[in-house]
C-alpha cells in the first residue's frame, strides 16, 4: 500500500497508485466469479455439522476503496443451526450487515470481495460454498434457499407497482413453475394473510405509499417467506418502524419463526430486540466475532469487556440511574487496524496480556466462546478460532 502523508491525506499520486492496485485484485476475483459452466465439484462442499442450516467459517470480506482496504470482516466464524435464531448484534459499522452480504454474495461490486474463509449453505442434499459459486448459481440460491428482509420497507418495495404485483412476482420467478395466474394471486392473498394482513384482497391492489410503515414490512416479510427459505436473513428489521410497530413485527416473527422452522439471522445494535428473538447471540466488534453463545450465556453471563459494556448501557425499566453509561471511545479505523485487541483503546477491564497479540477465542463452556485475555490464565486457546 502507498504511504500516507504526514497529515493523514493520500497524495493523488498515491491515490492513483492504489486505484491502479485495486483494479488489478478485484478483475482476477470477478473474471473468476463470472465464468460460465463451472464444474459443481469446484463450489461442492460438506457441512461440519449436517444440524446447521449456515456455517460462516474464517470469512474475511474486504472493499478495496481508493483510500485503501477496509477489512470489513476479518475471520468470522459461527453456525447457524437448523429452526433456531441466531442474533447477531454490535454497534454500527461492525460489519454485521456485510456478513450478510456476503452470504447472501450481493456486496457492492467490484470493490467488495470475499477474500478467504467459506460460507457453507446446507441446501438439504448436499451443500455449496456460496463464496466460490458462480453468478448463475449464486442466482437460484437467492429467494429459493436463502432470503432477506431489509431495514427500510420503502426502499425494498417499487413505488409505482401495486403489492400483489410485486409478491406474484416473487412467486412467479422462484415458485411459478405449472402455476396459473390465479393460484399464484391464491398464494400471494395466503402470504399476506399470514403475515397477520386482514384486508388482504384489498392490500393486494394497494400501491406501497397507501401503507404504514409496519404494513409495508410485513409485505416485505410475506415476499420473504414466498419460496419457504431455509435461511431467512433479518437485517435491522425493525430499526425504521416506532417502538410499538417495532414489539408486533417482532411478536409477527416470533410466530412465524416455530411455523415455516427455516434458521433466521437476526442481525440488530438492540440487544432488547436480541433478547426477545434469539437462541444464540453472536457479538461483533471492529469486523471479528469477540463474544458468542446462547442467548443464556450472553445475557446472564457476559464475559467480553465489550459486552458487559454494551449490557450497561441498555436503560432497565424501573432502576434509577444519575447518567446512563456509554462505552468510552470509538472504533478503530477499519483501514488501519492495530496488532493487538481491537477494543483495547476503550477498555476499562484490561489485563497483563492485553499489550500482545489480538487475544485467541477461548472456551468458557460447551457453548460460550469469548476472545479475550481475561480468560486464558490455565484455558487453552483454540487454534482454529472459531
Ligand atoms: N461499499 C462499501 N465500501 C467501502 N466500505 C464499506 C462498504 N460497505 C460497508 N463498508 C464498511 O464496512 C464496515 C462494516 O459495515 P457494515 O457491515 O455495514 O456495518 P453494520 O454492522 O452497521 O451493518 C464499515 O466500516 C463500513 O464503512
Ligand atoms: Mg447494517
Amino acid at each position: 500500500m502507498a504511504k500516507k502523508n504526514t497529515d493523514g491525506y493520500l497524495s493523488a499520486r498515491d491515490a492513483r497508485k492504489i486505484s491502479k492496485e485495486n483494479r488489478k485484485i478485484t478483475n482476477a476475483y470477478e473474471k473468476q466469479r463470472k465464468r460460465k459452466n463451472v464444474p459443481e465439484s469446484e463450489y461442492l462442499t460438506t457441512m461440519h455439522d449436517p444440524r446447521n442450516a449456515v456455517e460462516f467459517d474464517n470469512l474475511h470480506t474486504y472493499f478495496f476503496t481508493d483510500a485503501g482496504t477496509v477489512k470489513a470482516v476479518d475471520g468470522v466464524s459461527f453456525d447457524v443451526p437448523i429452526g433456531k435464531t441466531v442474533g447477531v448484534v454490535g454497534e454500527s459499522g461492525c460489519g454485521k450487515s456485510v456478513t450478510s452480504l456476503s452470504l447472501m454474495q450481493l456486496l457492492q461490486r467490484p470493490q467488495g470481495q470475499v477474500v478467504e474463509g467459506e460460507i457453507r449453505l446446507n441446501l438439504g442434499s448436499k451443500a455449496y460454498d456460496v463464496t466460490k459459486a458462480p453468478n448463475e448459481v449464486l442466482q437460484k440460491l437467492r429467494g429459493n434457499f436463502v432470503s432477506m428482509i431489509f431495514q427500510e420497507p420503502m426502499t425494498a418495495l417499487n413505488p409505482v407497482f401495486r403489492i400483489g404485483d410485486q409478491v406474484d412476482e416473487v412467486i412467479a420467478l422462484h415458485d411459478g413453475e405449472g402455476k396459473s395466474e390465479a393460484e399464484i394471486k391464491a398464494r400471494t392473498i395466503e402470504l399476506l394473510e399470514m403475515v397477520g394482513i386482514a384486508n388482504s384482497e384489498g392490500v393486494y391492489m394497494m400501491y406501497p405509499h397507501e401503507l404504514s410503515g409496519g404494513m409495508r414490512q410485513r409485505v416485505v416479510i410475506a415476499m420473504a417467506l414466498a419460496c419457504n427459505p431455509k435461511v431467512i436473513i433479518a437485517d435491522e428489521p425493525t430499526t425504521a418502524l416506532d417502538v410499538t410497530i417495532q414489539a408486533q413485527i417482532l411478536d409477527l416473527l416470533r410466530q412465524l419463526k416455530d411455523r415455516i422452522n427455516s434458521a433466521i439471522m437476526f442481525i440488530t445494535h438492540d440487544l432488547g430486540v436480541i433478547a426477545e428473538m434469539a437462541d444464540y447471540v453472536v457479538v461483533m466488534y471492529a469486523g471479528r466475532v469477540v463474544e458468542q453463545g446462547t442467548a443464556e450465556d450472553i445475557f446472564y453471563h457476559p464475559a467480553h469487556p465489550y459486552t458487559i459494556g454494551l449490557m450497561a448501557s441498555k436503560p432497565v425499566v424501573g432502576k434509577k440511574v444519575d447518567s446512563l453509561y456509554s462505552i468510552p471511545g470509538k472504533v478503530p479505523n477499519p483501514i488501519n487496524m492495530p496488532n493487538y485487541c481491537y477494543f483495547k483503546d476503550r477498555c476499562e477491564m484490561c489485563v497483563e496480556g492485553c499489550d500482545g497479540d489480538y487475544p485467541p477465542m477461548i472456551s468458557l463452556s460447551e457453548t460460550h466462546k469469548v476472545s479475550c485475555y481475561r480468560y486464558t490464565e490455565g484455558k487453552e486457546a483454540e487454534t482454529d478460532g472459531r
